[in-house]
């Protein structure tokens, strides 16, 4: 529901002079600079901003310059995100660094338009380094902006549902005033994640509490509707444990789906029912020759990543390929160790047999 223009005026006022007051002092609010805008929000995308932080001050230390992204060899890059999750994010970055290179002289654009066709850059992200470094006029509507318009308007529908979506992208784009859409896009994202939050809102320090619609029927703690719950598919892999003088074996997901560009304690997915140790043999042997004896389960590891709950089991396996190692596998020992960017479930595993 759009409010009236004055009660519009008033709302918006409220909301950026609580901004100006509270925001968070954050490094990439310090100077705007486009690609540090660019490089936090997606950073921030799916992870919150503690954990952000020290992530975002060593990359711009070691990449301060959009050309010094672009030009990083992929190892690397995929180093400085390790942990973060969410990998196809970064692999994206560097290729929309480099078409900004390509393409547009190194200046990253300003308008939603232009920045729609960058790899990765969805709308949300457009709108974001539009509003956020340039101060262009453009809406952006992201998990914590959702949950305020929710609220304001009493919104019925589960958070991902996709007809209200738009509906708050079309509000969102209404109730951004005039030259003003760098702090008042940051205003909205900023109230969700300080006030608005997901659980016990402070509604008595909300500086727009007199619009909210939730507030007044006593329903803030029930909208928004979560999402219907979809259970994840349960995967079964059975994991190499090969340890040999020259270190732990371990494979470059070079063409992979998930994780690319990560290496990995080698793993084969198992389907249900196979004898996974039959399974774990055969592939070796395809993979890299030779003879492999596949002993005992020494351990089982579970891991979540977005629709999946994957259960690892490690198994101890002895022999040898029959010639050396194939592009993409390699040898990792305690003090190579950190040279190797490997998704935190393998890291544990590492620092557990090293
Ligand atoms: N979440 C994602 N981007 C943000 C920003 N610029 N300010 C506050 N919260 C955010």
């Amino acid at each position: 529901m759009q409010m009236p223009p004055e009660i519009l005026n008033t709302f918006q006022q409220q909301l950026l002079s609580w901004f100006q007051e509270h925001q968070r002092d954050l490094p990439w609010r310090r100077s705007y600079d486009p690609y540090g805008v660019w490089v936090s929000e997606v950073m921030l995308q799916q992870t919150q901003v503690k954990t952000v932080l020290p992530y975002y001050e060593r990359w711009m230390k070691r990449l301060p310059r959009l050309q010094d992204l672009a030009s990083l060899p992929e190892r690397e890059l995929m180093g400085l995100w390790e942990g973060l999750g969410y990998y196809s994010r970064v692999r994206n970055l560097q290729k929309a660094a480099q078409a900004v290179c390509d393409q547009h002289q190194g200046v990253v654009p300003d308008s939603v338009e232009q920045l729609l066709q960058l790899p990765g850059v969805g709308r949300y992200t457009a709108g974001a380094i539009a509003s956020i470094a340039y101060n262009k006029d453009a809406a952006l509507v992201d998990g914590n902006v959702i949950r305020v318009f929710c609220r304001l308007d009493a919104l019925e529908a589960p958070v991902n549902d996709r007809a209200q979506q738009q509906q708050i992208w079309a509000r969102a784009e209404a109730a951004l005033p005039s030259g003003q859409a760098r702090y008042f896009n940051q205003a909205l994202m900023e109230l969700g994640a300080l006030v608005c939050t997901p659980q016990n809102p402070s509604c008595l320090l909300c500086p727009v509490q007199t619009h909210c619609q939730a507030h007044q029927q006593g329903r803030e703690a029930e909208l928004p509707r979560p999402k219907p719950r979809v259970p994840p598919t349960a995967v079964t892999k059975a994991v190499a444990l090969v340890q040999t003088e020259q270190g732990l074996l371990v494979r470059f997901r070079a063409h992979d789906q998930l994780m690319q560009g990560l290496w990995e304690v080698p793993t084969v997915e198992v389907p249900p029912e196979a004898d996974e140790p039959e399974v774990l043999e055969r592939w070796l042997v395809a993979e890299l020759g030779g003879a492999w004896k596949v002993g005992a389960k020494q351990q089982t590891l579970t891991h979540r990543y977005t629709r999946f709950k994957a259960t690892l089991n490690c198994y101890v396996v002895e022999g040898g390929g029959s010639r050396s190692l194939p592009e993409h596998w390699d040898w990792v020992t305690a003090e190579t160790a950190a040279q190797f960017a490997l998704p935190t479930v393998f890291r544990k595993l590492v620092a557990q047999l090293l």
